[in-house]
């Protein structure tokens, strides 16, 4: 079996691996980050997005194999010394979740909007940037209304 090595939230891992083995599955099964959810398996839920050398992409896309030195953050790399991440605060203060199913990649993703839209958004750019994570509980509103505020508070 090949050996994939990368840096993960910051530590360098490696592991025999099956060619065909996902990122996600790399992510969950062999270093137990669990925080990483899979949703579907048809690419339409987001609940699996990490960062890949500062860009968001599903992992359930990516084969582990094709990452060999890559630099990925998952949702358990964002918190620093103890304190969440402005955008992980943001949610929290906007009550962004119910039963947090799709929180970890609405996390990813809505920080990837703010590092390419700007931390100023406006309500529209997150919706439509939205497009690619499902949410089956909370109608949208207050995720939408903790992205803004996660924006505001990352270019603070
Ligand atoms: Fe990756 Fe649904 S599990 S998009
Ligand atoms: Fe339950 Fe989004 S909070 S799926």
């Amino acid at each position: 079996m090949p050996v994939v090595a990368m840096t993960v939230n910051g530590k360098a891992v490696s592991a025999d691996v099956e060619s065909r083995t996902l990122l996600v599955q790399f992510l969950r099964e062999n270093l137990r980050l669990t925080g990483t959810h899979v949703g579907c398996d048809t690419s339409q839920c987001g609940a699996c997005v990490v960062m890949v050398n500062d860009q968001s992409i599903k992992s359930c896309t990516a084969l582990a194999v094709s990452l060999q030195g890559a630099h990925v953050t998952t949702i358990e790399g964002l918190a620093k010394d103890g304190k969440l991440h402005p955008m992980q605060e943001a949610f929290r203060q906007n009550h962004g979740l119910q039963c947090g199913f799709c929180t970890p990649g609405m996390i990813m993703s809505a920080i990837d909007i703010v590092n390419r839209n700007g931390s100023r958004l406006e309500e529209k750019t997150v919706r439509e940037e939205l497009e690619g994570n499902i949410c089956r509980c909370t109608g949208y509103h207050n995720i939408v209304k903790a992205i803004v505020a996660g924006g505001a508070a990352m270019g603070a």
